[in-house]
Formats: C-alpha cells, structure tokens, sequence
C-alpha cells in the first residue's frame, strides 16, 4: 500500500481582486505518495502556480481554505514560523522563475550553504563548504568553486535555475515541488535535471509534485497525472491510464495532439480558446463548457463533481460517455453510423 506523504483535501485559494475573492484553486483534492511522482498538466493560467505556493504557504495575501496534510498534519493555515522549519528541510520547492527564488545580494554559495544551516547546524564550516560545491557540481554547473564566489546577476538564467535546484535539493527534502523545471534549460541540461529529480525519488523515497506542459516529460517522469482547468483539476490517473484512455474532453485534446507511438500525428482535437480570468470563470454549470460550444447547453448545467471511474482513475465530467468532437461526428457520418 503507497504510503501518503502529501494530502490535499478540498483545497480553495482565492484572490482578493478590488472587493471579491475569486478562486484561482478551486475544490482541489489530491494525494501525493512516497516516491511517486505526481505531473500536474494545464494551460497556462490553470492555477499550476498558485496550487504550488498553497502547499508550499508561499501566498501572502491569499484566502486558503480546505486541508493540506502533510505526513498526517495539517499545514494548510498554519504560522510562518512552523512553515519555515518544514519549508527547506521536509519540502523543496523549484521555481518557475529563478530570479524570484535567490538573493541577489548574496554569493550563491553562501546561498546554498545557509539553506543548509538552518536545518543542519552540525556541519563544519569547511564541511558547508564541501557540501555545497558538490551540489552544484550535481546540478552541472561547471567550476563549481568559482560559481561559489559568484552573485546571481552574474550568472546565466540557465545557471540561476541549476542553482535553485541545488538550493531545494540540498537538505533531501521528502516532497519537492518543481513548478516548470526545465522550461527556460537546453535539453541536455533538462535531462540532467530530470535525472536529479528521479535520483531523489529513488535514493530518498521522495515524493514530487512535478508541473510541466512538456507531455513528453510527464510520459518519463511520471507515475500519476492531475490535469487542472480553470483552478479545478479535471481528472487524475495513472500515466498509462491517462496516455491511453483519457476521458475528460479537456485532456483528450491534450493528450491528443502529440505524436503517437507510431510517428505519426494523431488526429488533433484542439480546442479553441483560452482559460478565462479569474473574474469570468462561469459562475454555475461546468467550467469547461464555454470551450466546447457545440455540445448540448442542458448538457452542462450542471457543476460536475470529480468522481472515481475505475479504481484511481477520476474523472470531473457528466457526459464524458457521450461527448464527441466534431471530427468524430463528421467521421460517424462519413462511415454511416448513426
Ligand atoms: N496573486 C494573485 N492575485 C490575483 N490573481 C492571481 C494571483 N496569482 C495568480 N493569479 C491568477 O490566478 C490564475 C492562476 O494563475 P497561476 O497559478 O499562475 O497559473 P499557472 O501556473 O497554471 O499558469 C490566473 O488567472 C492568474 O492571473
Ligand atoms: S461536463 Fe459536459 S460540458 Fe463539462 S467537460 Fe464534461 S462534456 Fe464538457
Ligand atoms: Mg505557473
């Protein structure tokens, strides 16, 4: 039986925009397992972000309701002062943007070396000092003990990133978040980075909440993946289930435009639009609904509830079992099938 490191129950975080809240992480419910990697997919403006920083208590100015367990303890609303000791030690967090992760005042490896010290005061200066440039050496950064010396503006946004990673990695965390690793790294660094995070998992026992738009990454990396639309996660399951059966229409037009296993280019269901702001998600019914304009309206009054369709495998949707995208019709009608 997996062993649940990260509970997420009926998670909501809702901004204040001029005098309403409104919910960019809607009703969130998810679990995290020991060494297990979780991708959490979507569209820019889902709420990817904004889930990472409620778990991580990084939102300063948020309304946070529901439960975060955390090993059976719920950090959901709990003091700076407790998030602290958990944040760095127990969970690691990369950033999509490193420039928001790192002092620019600070040498790197003073940096690292402090994230180091505030939750392992029993290392030598010069052990520190050891620690931290085989980190970096980890992360491939090369001529670690001169990186050492160096300041972030000094460095490439590539670097900066390997040196975020480094940060968040250093006191082994048993759950890291990586929001976007690799987007802004060329793809022989990504994969050094990839392989860190995997490393993690198998040497730690850690568990990682990986959020990525890169499908091919999800399909290496990933033991289970949660899409979210709209601040709401549509459906879960297990990588093959999710590669190989999606349901929601939402992650079959995901899953669905990209290259198959024979080369070729499935036939593609893009579905056109954008998230809304928060301030226009549609206030009743399903959120999807404005995206797919020809389905039947009285289809989608009604706000569908994520539900298990087969043992893990969930699903936020009510007509999924009948739902077609034009091309399956127009085929239909081709071949005659009524
Ligand atoms: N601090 C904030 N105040 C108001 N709205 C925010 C804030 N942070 C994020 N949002 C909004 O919440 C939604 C989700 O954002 P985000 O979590 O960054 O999405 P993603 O990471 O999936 O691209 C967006 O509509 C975004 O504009
Ligand atoms: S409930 Fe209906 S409107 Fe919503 S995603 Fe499913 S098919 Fe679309
Ligand atoms: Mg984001």
């Amino acid at each position: 039986m997996a062993e649940k490191l990260l509970e997420i129950k009926n998670l909501k975080t809702s901004f204040r925009i001029r005098d309403e809240y409104h919910a960019a992480v809607d009703d969130v419910t998810l679990t995290v397992n020991k060494n297990e990697v979780l991708a959490i997919v979507g569209e820019s403006g889902c709420g990817k972000s904004a889930l990472a920083f409620s778990i991580m208590g990084l939102h300063t100015r948020a309304k946070i309701e529901g439960n975060i367990l955390f090993k059976g303890e719920d950090i959901a609303n709990v003091a700076p002062s407790k998030l602290n000791k958990l944040r760095g030690k127990n969970m690691g967090m990369i950033f999509q943007d490193p420039l928001t992760a790192l002092n620019p005042l600070m040498k790197i490896g003073d940096q690292i070396g402090e994230a180091i010290l505030l939750h392992n005061n029993t290392l030598s200066k010069s052990q520190r000092r050891e620690k931290v440039v085989n980190l970096l050496q980890k992360v491939g950064i090369p001529r670690p003990e001169h990186v050492f010396e160096q300041y972030p503006h000094e460095l490439s946004g590539g670097m900066r990133q390997r040196v975020v990673i480094a940060t968040a990695i250093a006191n082994e965390p048993e759950l890291l978040i990586a929001d976007e690793p690799t987007t802004a790294l060329d793809v022989t660094i990504q994969s050094q980075i990839l392989d860190l995070i995997k490393d993690l998992k198998d040497d730690m026992d850690s568990g990682i909440v990986l959020i990525t738009h890169d499908l091919g990454v999800v399909a290496e990396m990933a033991d289970r993946v949660a899409v979210m639309y709209a601040g709401q996660i549509v459906e879960v399951g297990d990588v093959l289930t999710l590669f190989e059966e999606p349901l929601h229409p939402y992650t079959r037009s995901l899953f669905n435009s990209i290259p198959n296993a024979h080369g070729t280019q499935d036939k593609l269901h893009v579905i056109q639009g954008i998230v809304p702001a928060l301030q226009n998600l549609p206030r009743s019914g399903c959120r999807f609904a404005p995206r797919i304009p020809w389905i039947d309206e009285a289809a989608h009054e009604e706000q569908p509830i994520l539900h298990e369709v087969k043992p893990g495998h969930f699903v936020r949707c009510t007509c999924y079992k009948h739902f077609k995208f034009p091309e399956e019709t127009k085929e239909e009608q081709h071949h005659g099938v009524s």
